[in-house]
């Protein structure tokens, strides 16, 4: 008889990487507890209970990173926990209560969590790749060694710049917290994660990675020098490391290194009604990639299965689908082959897309 696996605990499972993980895991054969800060809506729960497996395996769970033992609850009994949540608030008025305090303090809040429980075998937090290179110069390339200037994020307050901050102190946070207390703890830093979603609302990450299809050019200073991995392959990393005997310390999760430009021209020659401009203010014709090494995660045998235009292809079509970006993506996606739409599905897609009807449905392969 199979071993029973888990439970294991996902936070911000109703987020863009969490969901996915949890449909990973629940794939896999684990039990899941699913923190969500609000469980009675059940919209944006319907994709994680319609997840197959969900019925028998899968719980919800209330938890907030704010409120301090918040998390005792679900993670009692618990071998492993997967901590993913985060709030990523750009705009947010007050960066400091709002974005930064909640994430260290939060991060604090669970492992104390785990500590209490004393079931706890191993904790994976998903850190990010803004506690790695953002300084005032770019390296040509980074590893797990690497961390970010927080004195520079502050200074120059680029886009983003109170999530960068947030990361890398709860990172930090989390290492010394672990060491004071003899807890495995693995941290995973993706890249930038583009790939399809099963939420139903728009990912932060497909905000700036789509941002030269909307034209939001406050996100182009991301994309400038930028590093991406699928979605699909980070969540199989975060299984991967929590069952590896060996794992220790940081582990980079990135499979391309890309320009603005080579984003532009890829996008461009695909789907060329997005009218992608040839030329993008304030960036220089050379730009150099930056590379982000994933070489201690491929050593221990994990291997990435996703191209840069599998990634963005999946991507554009979960858009699509759920509406959330402008009906030529219809017309686009129709053309490259990766949705069925034909000439009358085009124009239904259109007018649902423009308000004109509630319910659009296109066949994907
Ligand atoms: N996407 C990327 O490109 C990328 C790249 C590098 C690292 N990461 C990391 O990956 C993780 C997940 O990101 P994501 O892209 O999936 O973002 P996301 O879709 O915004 O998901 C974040 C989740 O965090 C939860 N959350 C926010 N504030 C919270 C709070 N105060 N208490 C409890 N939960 C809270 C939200 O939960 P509710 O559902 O309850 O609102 C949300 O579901 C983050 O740690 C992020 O730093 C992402």
């Amino acid at each position: 008889m199979e071993m029973e696996k888990g439970p294991v605990v996902a936070t911000g499972a109703g987020g863009y990487i969490g969901s996915w993980l949890v449909m990973k895991l629940l794939r896999a054969g684990y039990t899941v507890r699913a923190t969500v800060r609000d469980p009675a809506n059940t919209k944006k729960l319907k994709p994680l209970l319609d997840i197959p497996g969900a019925g028998s395996r899968l719980t919800i769970w209330k938890a907030d990173l704010n409120d301090e033992g918040s998390f005792d609850d679900v993670i009692d009994g618990c071998t492993g926990v997967f901590h993913v949540a985060t709030p990523m608030d750009f705009e947010s008025k007050d960066p400091e209560n709002e974005v930064i305090k909640p994430t260290v303090d939060g991060m604090l809040s669970i492992l104390k969590s785990c500590k209490r429980a004393g079931t706890v075998r191993r904790v994976i937090y998903t850190s990010s790749a803004g506690t790695v290179n953002v300084e005032e110069r770019q390296k040509p390339e980074y590893d797990e060694n690497s961390w970010s200037d927080i004195e520079f994020c502050r200074r120059v307050k680029m886009t983003g710049w109170m999530y960068f901050v947030s990361k890398s102190l709860a990172e930090r946070a989390a290492w010394d917290f672990a060491r004071e207390n003899s807890m495995d703890l693995i941290t995973i830093i993706p890249t930038l994660v583009v790939g399809p979603f099963i939420t139903s609302t728009m990912p932060p990450s497909m905000i700036t990675a789509l941002s030269l299809i909307t034209g939001n050019e406050a996100h182009y200073s991301i994309i400038k020098q930028v590093q991406l991995v699928h979605l699909d392959d980070l969540c199989e990393a975060h299984v991967f490391l929590l069952d590896h005997p060996k794992a220790n310390g940081r582990y980079i999760c990135s499979s391309h290194d890309a320009t603005i430009h080579d984003l532009a021209g890829m996008i461009r020659r695909k789907y060329h009604q997005y009218h992608i401009p040839q030329k993008i203010e304030g960036m220089d014709d050379e730009i150099q990639t930056v590379r982000f090494s994933s070489k201690k995660l491929l050593e221990f045998g994990f291997e990435y299965k996703y191209t840069m235009e599998e990634m963005f292809d999946e991507a554009i079509k979960s858009c699509v689908e759920k509406k959330l970006i402008p009906p030529q993506a219809v017309e686009a996606l129709a053309e490259n082959g990766k949705l069925e739409v034909t000439g009358e599905q085009v124009d239904v897609a259109k007018a649902a897309m423009n308000g004109e009807k509630e319910e659009v449905h296109i066949a994907s392969r």
